[in-house]
């Protein structure tokens, strides 16, 4: 009896042990996941939207002549690219403060150096040179988190997401314009950072549990806060981009607005899921032409 006493409690105790072992395993869910392929390409949107054949070719899209809402999702609101719309807004001013502060920072060349550039050549930086494996860092970088480490290493606070750092950005990323995006996600560091994208980015979470993927690849054509949601394939050739808000906005700034929509608490801009979500949109955008400053609404 006595030692019945003392066994029920330890086997107790050993059920709800092993109870909270499984209440730690954490509940998720993910959204199904289309076939990406090992090295995607932008034109692959054909077999998910196929809304591709609207946009693709950037030289028809003018923004006097998208005129219905069912036109402005189709397009992918591209016809907000540059050189196509040529209204001067908020990402002509950021071009222009970033030229001035990439001057100032890279006066004996080394800041050009630390980004990438060989011999000051800035050309192709934002189409083909990230997002990257850092050595240095130990980790994947994208533009915006280089430009704040080489700022930094000059004595300069320009902290990823600030208007400072957004507005170098897209100073780089006008040596790339009219340059296909191109990353190679097929091999090593930046597979694996694809893949964990690819899975956050169909992962649900928050209050409402909802994904990237529960927008981008499940309600493209459906209206949100009046924003026609598009393809997430070609969703990475014109950042940073002027929000028509009057915000310059860096790619992961965007992502903590739409997590904030989605009801999760955002993640802090440079995160690691982040920069996988990063890479695992970059190489849905292969192929498609770099344009800044772009706008959007
Ligand atoms: C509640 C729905 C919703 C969720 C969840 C959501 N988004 Fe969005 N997102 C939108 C809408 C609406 C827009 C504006 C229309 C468009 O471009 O599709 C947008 C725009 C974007 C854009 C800009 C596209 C452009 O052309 O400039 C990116 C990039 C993006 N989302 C990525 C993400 C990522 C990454 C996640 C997950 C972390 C996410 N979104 C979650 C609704 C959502």
């Amino acid at each position: 009896m006595r030692q019945l006493t003392l066994i029920a409690p330890a086997a107790a105790i050993a059920v709800l042990l092993a109870g909270n072992v499984m209440a730690e395993v954490p509940y998720r869910q993910t959204t199904p996941i289309i076939d990406y392929g090992a090295q995607p390409h932008v034109s692959d949107d054909r077999k998910h939207t196929g809304t591709y054949e609207h946009w693709k070719d950037r030289a028809k899209l003018n923004r006097d002549r998208v005129n219905s809402a069912t036109e402005q999702w189709t397009t992918n609101w591209k016809f907000m690219d540059e050189p196509y719309n040529d209204t001067l807004h908020g990402g002509h001013e950021a071009e222009d403060r970033g030229r001035q502060l990439f001057t100032q920072l890279n006066q004996n060349g080394s800041f050009a150096a630390c980004l990438g550039a060989k011999e000051g050549d800035l050309t192709g930086l934002r189409a083909n040179h990230y997002p990257q494996f850092n050595r240095e860092l130990g980790k994947v970088v994208n533009l915006e988190m280089m430009i704040e480490h080489c700022a930094s290493k000059q004595g300069s606070t320009l902290m990823h997401g600030s208007y400072d750092n957004s507005a170098i950005s897209v100073y780089v990323a006008t040596y790339s314009n009219g340059m296909p995006i191109n990353i190679d996600v097929s091999q090593g560091e930046l597979k694996a950072a694809f893949e964990r994208g690819k899975e956050r980015f169909h992962l649900r979470t928050g209050r409402l549990n909802m994904g990237c993927a529960s927008c981008h690849v499940s309600l493209p054509g459906q209206f949100l806060r009046g924003q026609g949601l598009t393809t997430h394939y070609g969703d990475a050739a014109h950042w940073p981009t002027y929000r028509t808000k009057n915000e310059m906005q860096s790619l992961h700034v965007r992502f903590t607005e739409c997590n904030r929509n989605g009801g999760t608490q955002p993640l802090q801009i440079g995160a690691k899921p982040y920069v996988d979500i990063e890479v695992f949109l970059n190489a849905l955008s292969n192929g498609y032409p770099v344009a800044v400053p772009s706008a959007r609404d």
